[in-house]
């Protein structure tokens, strides 16, 4: 089957959508996007995720040409049409085609354009990585310093992910100049010490996950400690168990830093039920 995507509002097939090369987002990377993933043929936070966007949209001061209700029937409309049972649905708007190539941005009035496409992933919620978890190295983030906005400048992302790859793990997590760990190439990072869960806090240096807030929020009703602060690869080596967050992964073990074992070093008791927690409850309030 033919994949159908999204153009600013035109529903075609992906090999007939079509961008303009002189697009702000191919020329400057300046787009913003969301990932929203797909159970059961619905949306899983969406609100969250359009939140987000709106968030991304105001710091860079551009205006997407679509309104939420629209946008929400356009992803409704592309699972349906793309039979997504479990998947993804990428969105981005960038500041759009003012015909030329310029540093300075257009005119405010300029139509953002909108584009979004689903990604069929069958297995997404029985991910057989789950069962394994993500063994991951540490790499210096060298990312720009706003990236609490979710821009696609993925480069420096995809980079980590090759460099994952080269060392025969499945991810990267970024370290900051003092050597504490800000979050993964597209996730967010956790340690977990007896009932504590500690994550990066809030700030320009990561971006806010909307699967963070959600686990945040079950572990907190579930007696689980919070506690937002840095932490370093030693201390995530040292902890009880580690794992990552993203709308792509849910919660996702990691087993391994920079080659030694956490904890056990198989997926631990609070990561496993943590994913199962967050599939349930979000299955339940899905849209
Ligand atoms: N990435 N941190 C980074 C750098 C990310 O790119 C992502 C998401 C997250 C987790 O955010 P959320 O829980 O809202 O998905 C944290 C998406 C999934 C991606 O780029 O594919």
């Amino acid at each position: 089957m033919t994949r159908t995507v999204c153009v600013n509002g035109d529903y075609l097939p992906e090999g007939e959508a079509k961008v303009s090369v002189f697009d702000r987002g191919f020329l400057m990377a300046d787009a913003v996007y969301e990932v929203t993933s797909v159970l059961d043929g619905r949306l899983i936070d969406f609100d969250g995720h359009m939140r987000r966007l709106e968030r991304s949209l105001a710091e860079l001061e551009m205006t997407c040409p679509m309104s939420a209700t629209e946008l929400l029937t356009m992803h409704r409309e592309l699972v349906r049409l793309n039979r997504i049972d479990q998947g993804m649905i990428y969105l981005q708007v960038t500041r759009g085609n003012p015909g030329d190539r310029s540093f300075l941005f257009p005119d405010a009035s300029l139509p953002g354009t909108v584009v979004a496409f689903t990604q069929d992933i069958p297995n997404l919620a029985d991910a057989p990585a789950a069962k394994t978890g993500f063994k991951v190295i540490t790499i210096p983030d060298l990312r720009w310093a706003r990236v609490d906005i979710k821009t696609v400048q993925l480069l420096y992302p995809s980079m980590g992910k090759m460099a994952a790859k080269q060392a025969g793990v499945d991810d990267s997590w970024f370290t900051d100049a003092a050597g504490a760990v800000t979050e993964g190439t597209s996730n967010n990072a956790y340690i977990v010490k007896g009932n504590r869960i500690i994550t990066r806090a809030l700030g320009t240096d990561i971006l806010h996950g909307i699967t963070r807030a959600a686990v945040l929020r079950f572990a907190a009703e579930a007696q689980f400690e919070i506690e937002e602060r840095a932490f370093t690869p030693a201390e995530a080596q040292g902890a009880d168990e580690a794992f990552s967050t993203a709308a792509s992964i849910f919660v996702m073990p990691v087993v391994e830093v920079d080659g030694k074992p956490v904890g056990t070093g198989k997926p631990g008791p609070v990561a496993t039920r943590l994913r199962e927690i967050y599939l349930d409850e979000m299955r339940k309030a899905a849209i």
